[in-house]
């Protein structure tokens, strides 16, 4: 909706851009036809400053520290909701009746297998293979698969991908795992809930029974929902480029899993881990805080920062108090929360982190949780994307019916050599 006209004045000519407004946060310039009215480009690398589409899904302020999801804000759904109902709201923009839930929840159950010929594709995979890079191949290979769901310009078929690539991430990485550890898969059991059955995916074995720890299940569906869906992030805006220019569902995820994967995005919580256990001890803190703060070291303090929060992050809250209760619980003592309590505290009392706002963020403490839990540090960024898929395909879905989408195709300003001659081999 257009409110109100921004000026851009060039020399003696000014031409008027259309300001418009969302529902809460800055408004934008519709500069849609800057180029055209002038010969520019506008120059934003990194999208610091740029919308890419509208969106009602999630909503972030960086500053107070706020993240909605369709409105409601993530700690009560933390604290209240669950992940297939928090997938229900993102998928469809409201929380569900009881009936629209268990329907919902039959027909991701019933997605939940994978074509049997799909656990060939594991023996391809070195054994010591990444579970990330296991994971960018197979579900990239589901397209293979599953033709009847590939025309995205049909509802119905974008309606079952997406109840697909949620009801099979779990099971993909449930044998991603198991194909790391060299354990036989496990199928998926439907009486179980959406993350019973992950857990049982992942930590059951012929041999005996696997009883589920409510206690872990409860922290790993607190740790999907903190994850499900987070505006136009890396590998949100990578799964609406990929998908901007018509490419299946199945494709699209698997590039979002591509981009996740990178130790500034979901990467982050394996390397978070490692850099807490490479600190070892409390009294090594200030040594890698010096580290972070110095220019000449590619150090970073992982697991701090981010581009969007400048005052906290409200997942790093819900997490840091979850990591507390699930050790507790566990009646696991690490000393890897010790070492992440301490690190928290002296990096913000530190002027160089307050003075560039930097806070934990969402990766800080689910590493400690996931750690506790049992999981190798190289299956953190799989849980990250078997989360994150509810928002990629709901962002998806977005973006394939607004009228306003055309394919991404971003500008440059170019620096390269300008016209020249070729000049053959020989006289070089
Ligand atoms: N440790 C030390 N210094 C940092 C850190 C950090 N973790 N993060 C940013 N800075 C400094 C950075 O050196 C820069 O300093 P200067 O202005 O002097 O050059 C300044 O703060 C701004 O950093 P930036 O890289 O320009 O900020 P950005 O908004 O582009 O990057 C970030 C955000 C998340 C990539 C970055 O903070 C970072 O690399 N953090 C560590 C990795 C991490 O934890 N990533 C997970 C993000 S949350 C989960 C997700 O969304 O995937």
């Amino acid at each position: 909706m257009a409110d109100g006209t921004a000026k851009l004045a060039l020399g003696d000519k000014s031409t008027d851009y259309p300001i418009m407004s969302g529902t809460v946060g800055p408004q934008v310039i519709d500069i849609r036809k800057l180029y055209g009215d002038t010969d520019m480009f506008t120059y934003d690398p990194g999208f610091t400053s740029t919308a890419s589409c509208e969106s009602g899904l999630t909503y972030i302020d960086g500053d107070a520290g706020i993240l909605l999801h369709r409105g409601y804000p993530i700690d009560q759904l933390a604290e209240q909701s669950s992940f297939m109902e928090v997938a229900y709201l993102l998928l469809n923009g409201e929380l569900p009746s009881k009936s629209e839930f268990e329907t919902f929840n039959t027909h991701i159950t019933r997605h939940t297998m994978v074509h049997e010929q799909l656990s060939t594709f594991f023996r391809g995979f070195r054994r010591d293979a990444h579970p990330m890079a296991i994971m960018c191949g197979v579900v990239g290979a589901l397209s293979s698969f599953y033709h009847d769901s590939t025309d995205i310009n049909d509802p119905k078929q974008r309606e079952i991908a997406s109840h697909r690539l949620i009801a099979k991430m779990p099971t993909i990485a449930a044998m991603a795992y198991k194909y790391s550890v060299g354990q036989p898969f496990v199928y998926p059991k439907n009486s179980l809930s959406y993350t019973e059955n992950f857990l049982n995916m992942t930590y059951s074995v012929p041999a005996e029974e696997y009883e589920i720890d409510p206690i872990i299940a409860s922290a790993m569906d607190k740790i999907f929902i903190l994850h499900a869906d987070h505006e136009q992030n890396a590998s949100t805006s990578t799964v609406r480029l990929a998908g901007s220019s018509g490419a299946n569902p199945f494709a699209c995820i698997a590039a979002g899993i591509a981009c996740l994967w990178g130790p500034a995005h979901g990467g982050a919580n394996e390397a978070a881990l490692n850099m807490l256990r490479e600190i070892g001890t409390p009294d090594r803190i200030p040594e890698f805080i010096a580290r972070a703060k110095n220019k000449d070291d590619p150090f970073r303090l992982m697991g701090f920062g981010h581009r969007v929060y400048k005052n906290f992050d409200p997942r790093a809250k819900v997490l840091s108090k979850a990591a507390t209760e699930v050790l507790d619980k566990l009646g696991i003592n690490d000393p890897v929360l010790d070492t992440a309590r301490e690190l928290e505290q002296l990096a913000l009392k530190d002027q160089y982190f307050i003075d560039k706002k930097l806070y934990p963020n969402v990766d800080f403490y689910s590493g400690v949780i996931l750690s506790a839990i049992g999981f190798p540090t190289t299956m953190f960024t799989v849980l990250f994307a078997l989360a994150r898929t509810v928002g990629w395909v709901a962002q998806w879905n977005e973006m394939i019916t607004d009228p306003a989408q055309k394919i991404g195709r971003p500008r440059q300003l170019y620096t390269g050599p300008t016209q020249r001659d070729y000049v053959p081999l020989g006289e070089r």
